[in-house]
């Protein structure tokens, strides 16, 4: 699918800034997002392998929240290193259309600056005790992105982020929910839990070869 093929759907300015990224073609991912109604609201869980283009699947469902004026974005990582390299991507990509933070710090605070931002890049656990403070902004907010979220399952994690999703869908009944994940093995089951629509697919933009290492040589099976 062409990017052209959606250009009445979105934001005439998010649209340009898009063909500016050299963007013309979808990903098989992003196109499947789409026909499974990213554009509508579903909540989606994406499960595809490494650089397939997930977040632009992400990107394009809180851009379009937020210049059709729907609600804020909460983008929430595992880690802060990532939250850091999530700002700078996006202020780079979209400072023009609108107003990007970064909340990673102290968690004792709300945060009531936030106010004032369109797209806050998070981590689970400063989400946590942002919804725990009441922040006033968090009726605002139209849409929530988990990148990573098969890191957020492991033991230590797994139950902050599960509370996290349930406290959610509770406070905010309309909030569009989208799951990025790499390939996990029961993406049906979370996706049932998150009562999203499943996005699997299997491109990736390298090949994978299977192949033997042995005395210096890899011997690739063909
Ligand atoms: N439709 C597209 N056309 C051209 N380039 C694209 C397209 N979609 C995404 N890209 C580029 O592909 C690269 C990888 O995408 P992205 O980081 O979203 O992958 P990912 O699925 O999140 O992978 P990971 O699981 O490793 O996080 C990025 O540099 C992005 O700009
Ligand atoms: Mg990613």
């Amino acid at each position: 699918m062409l990017l052209k093929q959606i250009k009445k759907k979105l934001n005439q300015d998010f649209y340009s800034i898009l063909e500016k990224q050299g963007i013309k073609e979808l990903r098989p991912c992003q196109e499947k997002a789409i026909k499974d109604g990213l554009l509508e609201g579903k909540n989606l869980l994406v499960c595809t392998p490494t650089a397939s283009g997930k977040t632009l699947i992400a990107e394009i469902a809180a851009l379009q929240s937020i210049l059709n004026k729907k609600g804020k974005t909460v983008y929430v990582v595992p880690l802060r290193s990532l939250a850091n390299e999530k700002f700078k991507d996006f202020k780079r990509k979209y400072d023009k259309l609108c107003r990007i933070a970064l909340s990673i710090g102290n968690i004792d605070s709300a945060d009531p600056y936030l106010q004032n931002y369109d797209l806050i890049i998070t981590t689970a656990e400063k989400f946590d005790s942002l919804i725990r403070h009441h922040a006033v902004w968090l009726e605002q907010v139209g849409v929530v992105v988990f990148d990573e979220i098969h890191l957020l399952n492991d033991v230590e994690r797994g139950p902050v982020v599960e509370i996290l999703i349930t406290i959610i869908k509770q406070l905010l009944k309309n909030v569009q929910i989208l799951a990025l994940s790499a390939t996990i093995g029961n993406p049906e089951e979370l996706a049932e839990w998150l009562d999203a629509e499943l996005v699997i697919d299997n491109w990736r933009p390298v090949k994978l070869e299977k192949g033997v290492y042995f005395n210096n040589e890899i011997d690739f099976k063909k």
